[in-house]
């Protein structure tokens, strides 16, 4: 399929059809009425497949798999990923917070964060979360202050390892190699040396060492890294006889027509098998982190079409009434989107277009090199695929534009779970 061809049918969510007429509903709600109900921009999620892929990695990798919640996290998506019987990964105060509020059971959580406050720590100890994975010496230090202030209890806790692996992915998400903020190296030895003081500190009765955690990067198209990762963490881990290996999330998905990602599936077959190959005992839980390929597919954007501009000789601009503030993954990563009518998901898209933003900047670029059908026109609902993850979670109110409503669509009917914002919440902050 090329980039004119209609938006292939894997990247539009699970429950997607298209009616005779052209017309494209997600859990049986009509996209064109939905964005009519409840305005644009919207982020709507295919509810049934958000399920499905819960369920897809706990079966794929078993009991301890991670929701990691930074790619989309409010309370309902959080008591989704709770209800489907994975785990979270929470990596800041807030999302422990909202996780919490959310209902999730706190042993059913995983506190990540290469720089945790004092209060950040304090909060996951009252709350007594499942697993906590420590980043730094400073940490360290850190928990030995605070965590003898919960009495009869005593975290759990793994090591994030850099294990110096590159991964093919942009610069700003590439996090297994030695030159990182993350973890300790394996390479320097910082590995071995906070193995040792954590282990003291399990002797003491402070912490109990559960295991190591790496994670390479995100958006990862090849199960290669990951392959070579675990032979290179083995040799580290085997020794220590730990009882859990956590290989992070990263797993890529495909955004544009033509892009293959492997499936969750595969992913960890090809973890596990490494595994078993690199002598880690069965009993050992080896288990992921996804966020991204969670959450990515099952979200559509919906934007309106406020301005078409033939500019004569360079392109035509389409400018609709979002753009870096509900999605900055382009302006920062160079991430493509496609885009397509909901009134006629089906046509072909001759039409080379720039899909741009409302911003007030010329890199306020939605997509770069887009395509449409011939006769999209000011008024029309335009949707972008893929946009579940990192969108509504890196959103922005740059522009002092209110961020927009998320809504879950299943069965037939629409449940908004966060409303759209307001002036009077632009404003509730000032003082
Ligand atoms: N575990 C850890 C420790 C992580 O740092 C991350 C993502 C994940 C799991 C989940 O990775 P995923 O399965 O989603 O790839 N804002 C960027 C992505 C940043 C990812 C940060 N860490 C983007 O929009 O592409």
């Amino acid at each position: 399929m090329g980039p004119t061809d209609p938006v292939e049918r894997g990247l539009l969510p699970l429950t997607s059809v298209v009616a005779p007429d052209g017309r494209l509903s997600v859990g049986g709600v009509d996209l064109v009425d939905l964005a009519g109900e409840l305005g644009t921009p919207l982020y709507v999620y295919d509810e049934q497949e958000l399920r499905m892929r819960c369920r897809e990695a706990v079966q794929a990798w078993g009991d301890g798999v991670a929701y990691a919640t930074k790619a989309f996290l409010c309370l309902a998506m959080a008591r989704l990923a709770f209800e489907e019987g994975m785990c979270l990964d929470v990596s800041t105060g807030g999302e422990l917070a909202v996780a919490l509020a959310a209902g999730v059971t706190p042993d059913r959580l995983v506190l990540h964060g290469n720089n945790k406050s004092d209060e950040e720590l304090a909060a996951a100890f009252a709350a007594r979360v499942g697993r906590i994975v420590v980043d730094s010496f400073d940490e360290i230090d850190r928990i030995e202050r605070l965590a003898g202030d919960v009495a009869g209890w005593r975290p759990k806790v793994l090591a994030r390892i850099t294990p110096g692996v590159e991964v093919h992915t942009h610069e700003f998400v590439r996090t297994g190699q030695d030159d990182s903020k993350f973890g300790f190296g394996l390479a320097s030895g910082a590995a071995t040396e906070a193995v040792e003081r954590l282990r003291r500190l399990d002797r003491a009765g402070t912490v109990e060492l559960v295991g190591i955690h790496a994670h390479l990067g995100s958006q990862v198209f090849s199960l290669d890294p990951f392959v070579r990762a675990i032979d290179i963490l083995a040799t580290f881990f085997a020794p220590l006889a730990l009882s859990e290996l956590v290989v992070g999330g990263g797993l890529g998905v495909a955004y544009v027509n033509g892009e293959q990602a492997p499936t969750m599936a595969e992913w960890a077959a090809s973890v596990k098998a490494a595994c078993a190959r690199a002598g880690i005992p069965g009993s050992v839980r080896v288990t992921a982190e996804p966020g991204r390929s969670i959450v990515a597919s099952a979200g559509v954007t919906l934007y309106r079409v406020g301005t078409v501009k033939p500019v004569p000789g360079y392109r035509t601009y389409v400018s609709v009434d979002g753009g870096m503030s509900d999605n900055p993954r382009p302006v920062l990563y160079d991430s493509g989107y496609e885009a397509f009518l909901p009134r006629e998901a089906t046509a072909a898209r001759p039409l080379p277009i720039r899909l741009v933003g409302k911003h007030c900047e010329s890199g306020d670029v939605v997509v770069s090199e887009g395509f449409v059908p011939e006769d999209l026109a000011v008024g029309d609902v335009l949707a972008t695929p893929v946009t579940g993850a990192y969108g509504h979670s890196m959103a922005s109110n740059y522009n002092k534009v209110p961020r927009p409503a998320v809504v879950f669509v299943a069965d037939g009917a629409a449940r908004v779970v966060v409303r759209r914002e307001t002036v009077d919440d632009l404003l509730r902050l000032d003082v």
